[in-house]
């Protein structure tokens, strides 16, 4: 419980109440003023340096309007960095921030209209749950009725209504983290920065949240970007989403898009669990050749004859197949939906999760094969996809 800082580091402008949209409509929710503005944002070249060590490299992205945006990647490479410049807490020396047509770079951060939910939240300790949601409305001197509703259907929002005159030392930290939540959105910004708002919850309670920020992101459409370690949390949340890798952009695209053409083999290893099987080999006579003396058919449009490349197979499109490869099973793991299938296949390592139930037992031999057209091929040595 450290800064005793608001959450963006700033009071709320007036501007960020002067659109307020606190009205219930006929069903009770939160209605959104849809004239208010939600602007596009854009990223241009923007790197960072802390002190002699760079963090970020020319980071370029364009956030479209009303939209959720995902942020991923492994822990420090530069996701808090990259929000924490957006927000106006770190300062730009090379690059551009634009929040629709304007450039914010030296812009402060009351000014910039964002709310962000930091990663290691800070709650005012002698303010009941109540006042820490309040907090920046008041600051902005919105009217009680106005601060009132806001707070109560937020708290609402967030399960938090029975809590509201507790102190953040009387909550859990998922409590905690859901009061943080609730102070961003309170102040109806024209954007919010979420990093990892749901990481102190447990399983059930986070799907349920995912659930009504995505309700609420519908209802609201502040343009946000959401920073999560959970792929499955950034591929049901976002619209679009950033896979970050030591300070660079790796790829961007729709979710689908990132799991069904991975741009490289970071990408390819990081979408998906259980992850893609990488399997190292060679093209020869139109067919993969896998270390272990597989053979494998090419997906569609991969060149490179000759080339040591890598061969990229989800789990899930393995097939059980008669004429199939020998597979030697090795661990079975039934969860219900699917039978999750550790195997040895030319004496290589893979998973397989198949939708039927598998009797085969450790020791015993399957035959698989990939479903048609779900291969994907990569260079060895600059890891960048080959295939179409
Ligand atoms: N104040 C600082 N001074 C020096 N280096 C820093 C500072 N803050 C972060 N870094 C470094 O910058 C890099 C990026 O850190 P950042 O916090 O942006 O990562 P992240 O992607 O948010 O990670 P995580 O998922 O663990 O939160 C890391 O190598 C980190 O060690
Ligand atoms: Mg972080």
């Amino acid at each position: 419980m450290a800064a005793l800082k608001p959450p963006s580091g700033a009071p709320l402008s007036t501007l960020a109440y002067s659109a307020i949209i606190t009205e219930r409509s006929a069903t009770g929710r939160q209605s959104a003023d849809l004239t208010r503005a939600r602007p596009k944002f854009d990223v241009r070249k923007l790197s960072f340096w802390y002190g002699k060590s760079q963090a970020l490299f020319d980071i370029s992205l364009t956030i479209p309007e009303r939209s959720v945006m995902a942020l991923i990647g492994p822990s420090g490479c530069g996701k808090s960095t990259l929000l924490r410049m957006i927000a106006g807490l770190e300062n730009v020396t090379r690059g551009e921030i634009a929040i629709g047509a304007r450039i914010v770079n030296s812009v402060p951060p009351k000014e910039r209209d964002i709310a962000m939910v930091f990663q290691n939240y800070a709650l005012y300790p002698h303010m009941t749950v109540q006042d820490n949601m309040a907090f920046s409305l008041r600051l902005a001197k919105a009217p009680k009725s106005v601060i009132d509703a806001r707070v109560g259907r937020a708290a609402e929002i967030l399960g938090l209504t029975q809590l509201l005159r507790r102190y953040p030392r009387q909550l859990s930290g998922g409590q905690r983290q859901r009061v943080a939540m609730g102070r961003a959105i309170v102040r109806d910004p024209q954007v919010f920065l979420f990093d990892e708002p749901l990481s102190n919850l447990d399983a059930k309670l986070r799907v349920q949240m995912r659930g009504e920020i995505k309700d609420l992101h519908q209802r609201l459409q502040t343009t946000t970007i959401y920073v999560t370690h959970d792929q499955i949390e950034a591929m049901t949340m976002a619209d679009k989403i950033v896979v970050m890798n030591s300070g660079n952009v790796e790829q961007t695209g729709a979710p689908l898009e990132l799991y069904d053409r991975p741009a490289n083999l970071f990408v390819a290893g990081f979408i998906g669990s259980p992850a893609m099987n990488l399997i190292k080999g060679r093209i020869e006579d139109g067919a993969f050749r896998g270390e272990g003396g597989i053979t494998l058919p090419l997906p569609d449009g991969a060149g490179a004859v000759g080339r040591p490349v890598i061969y990229g197979i989800r789990p899930e499109h393995f097939q059980i197949r008669a004429d199939g490869l020998p597979a030697t099973v090795h661990v079975v793991e039934p969860t219900g939906s699917e039978t999750q299938v550790m195997a040895h296949l030319g004496g290589m390592p893979i998973m397989c999760a198949f939708r039927e139930r598998i009797t085969a037992g450790p020791g015993e031999t399957i035959r698989i094969a990939p479903a048609p057209g779900t291969a994907h091929l990569f260079d060895l040595a600059t890891g960048q996809r080959l295939s179409g």
